[in-house]
């Protein structure tokens, strides 16, 4: 697990975008692994900043999504998928065609999630997967207990996940109570998992996940089985950590050669 510590978000924003951008120049057709949340936001900008310089196109490029509520009315506000179009789809050349979501709204909820499993092995696998953590060490919405080898399916929100997540609501009580999400060992197999975290209320969960043990009652802590995982963060969530002062010199001395 590579961790860099930067000092701020649009810092996070330019450092995860030139991985992104590398990709796509090496890549054009990539597939990426697009999550919802404050803590992209400096990322998309960065990308639609770049698409505006002529510098990244998406155009052959394919993006799933990590994890939507379950309830809510086709293009919500809230839907991951309508937040995702209107906050960078739709601002960069990635057609609305080519972003897979799961079908929230099927009436058979597994076989939605089954078949946005074959989507993404049909795509290829996910080349490199956006991640947030929640301040109890989700990612996507697996909660503390998901099964490190599960994969995408529907779940129930943990209460605190609820409240987390209620300033993007009018109340509490309209934060839908299940949701879809890619599973742990779905993220586990992205060929390279970016996960970013900003301020001072995530810096418990990140040091776990980091410096802890890996375990389901931590689901970010999973991360570190995966053999190419990118951790950026501003200094105030990496204040919990132990081992900063190593990250920056293993950063700062990156082997030759390496790709992001
Ligand atoms: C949410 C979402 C995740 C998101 C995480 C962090 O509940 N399920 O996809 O990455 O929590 O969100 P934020 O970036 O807003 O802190």
């Amino acid at each position: 697990m590579e961790v860099v510590v930067v000092e701020s978000p649009e810092d996070i924003g330019a450092s995860v975008a030139s991985m992104v951008i590398g990709l796509l120049e090496r890549r054009p057709a990539a597939v990426l692994g697009l999550a919802a949340g404050d803590s992209q936001v400096p990322v998309y900008e960065a990308l639609i900043e770049a698409y505006r310089r002529g510098e990244v196109s998406f155009a052959e490029a394919s993006a799933v999504t990590l994890d939507e509520y379950v309830g809510l009315p086709p293009g919500h506000s809230q839907s991951y998928r309508q937040s995702l179009i209107d906050a960078f789809v739709r601002r960069v050349d990635l057609p609305v065609s080519s972003l897979y979501t799961p079908d929230v709204h099927a009436a058979d909820l597994g076989a939605a999630c089954a078949e946005f499993e074959a989507q993404i092995a049909r795509l290829g696998g996910v080349d490199l997967q956006l991640l947030g953590i929640g301040a109890n060490g989700h990612i996507g919405f697996n909660e503390p207990g998901s099964s490190l080898a599960s994969r995408t399916r529907v779940t129930a929100l943990h209460p605190r996940t609820r409240d987390d997540n209620a300033r993007f609501f009018a109340n509490v009580d309209e934060v839908p109570y299940h949701v879809v999400t890619q599973g742990v060992g779905t993220v586990l197999d992205a060929r390279h998992a970016v996960l970013i975290a900003s301020g001072e209320h995530k810096r418990e969960a990140v040091a776990a996940m980091v410096e802890g043990p890996v375990t389901a009652s931590l689901p970010a802590s999973a991360l570190q089985l995966n053999p190419h995982a990118t951790v950026v963060i501003d200094e105030a969530s990496a204040a919990g950590l132990q081992q900063t002062e190593y990250h920056r010199f293993a950063h700062d001395h990156e082997p030759p050669g390496q790709q992001d």
